[in-house]
């Protein structure tokens, strides 16, 4: 039976609330949220749920960052539906209803030990990927990170990931930035030099974890992913990311969201991204409309 963190509601205090917000490209939001029992416990690679309010859905969203002093949890996301829109729309001193965490395994992927590491993050990938290089960084480990966007006005954290890693390499779909093309492309460089790495991590869509799966494989280097984009309820009850790995049925909110990539059947998952566009669609329509929008 999995067991559900406890929310750690208010009793009066402004649990929950925005403590601060930055935007950091026109759709894409950061903020520190006060959950001062969540900020003392969660570790990088594990999650949140959080719900608006009692209309809302529960959206689970990666721990970016977290400051058990001050008590917040920082999280990063882009406006992709009505929850999302809806939290965006939300501004310091505003409180959400429930934070819930921390969910999710913890998995200290080095253990401890001094490593060489890839970590390859894509669009809004790389805000869970930062807190995983972060902590390579404070094992001691050598962290070359390979970051991309579509364009350059899209790409976030790079002054982050660059003081967190050995060398930071960018690229962008149209060439705004850095070098012009995918981020499997350097990751082949990489590769082509050296196969002395402990992994590859690599987050992003499915389709970039995919393609990224498929060149490390010929190479021997372990690979693992971070399915956090295709958890929908985060507690294992809805099977949205239930995924095959090895012919084993394995759920990211449960068993991961970190996983070896090797065994994973990203066709199958993939086939079931879509399931919920038209019910995303509505809800974003109506949210739109009440709001005025
Ligand atoms: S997100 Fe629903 S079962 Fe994992």
């Amino acid at each position: 039976m999995r067991r559900i963190p406890v929310t750690h509601n208010s009793g009066g205090l402004s649990l929950f609330k925005i403590v601060k917000k930055v935007v950091l490209r026109h759709d894409i939001k950061q903020m520190d949220i006060l959950a001062p029992l969540v900020a003392r416990k969660i570790k990088p690679g594990q999650f949140i749920m959080f719900r608006v309010d009692e209309s809302g859905e529960r959206i689970p969203l990666t721990m970016v960052d977290h400051d058990p002093e001050k008590g917040t949890v920082r999280i990063i996301f882009q406006e992709v539906g009505k929850s999302t829109r809806q939290l965006g729309d939300m501004n310091e001193g505003d409180s959400v209803l429930d934070f819930i965490g921390p969910l999710g395994k913890y998995h200290k992927m080095t253990g401890g030990k001094h490593g060489r590491i890839i970590g390859v993050g894509g669009g809004i990938g790389i805000a869970p990927l930062l807190p995983k290089v972060r902590e390579f960084q404070a094992d001691g480990d050598e962290i070359i990170s390979i970051i991309g966007a579509r364009s350059k006005d899209l790409l976030i954290l790079e002054d982050e990931m660059k003081a967190a890693s050995s060398e930071l390499n960018i690229c962008t779909d149209d060439g705004s930035y850095g070098h012009k093309g995918f981020v499997t492309e350097i990751l082949k460089q990489k590769l082509d030099e050296s196969t002395n790495y402990d992994f590859v991590l690599a987050i992003g869509p499915p389709i970039m974890m995919k393609v990224v799966r498929d060149l490390v494989k010929p190479y021997g280097v372990p690979c693992y992913v971070s399915l956090n984009t295709i958890m929908v309820d985060g507690t294992g009850m809805c099977g949205s990311c239930r995924v095959s790995v090895g012919g084993k049925v394995k759920f990211a909110c449960i068993d991961g969201p970190e996983m070896r990539g090797e065994e994973i059947d990203f066709a199958e998952m993939m086939s079931r991204q879509t399931r919920y566009v038209a019910e995303e669609k509505t809800s974003m329509e109506r949210y739109l409309a009440k709001e005025g929008k």
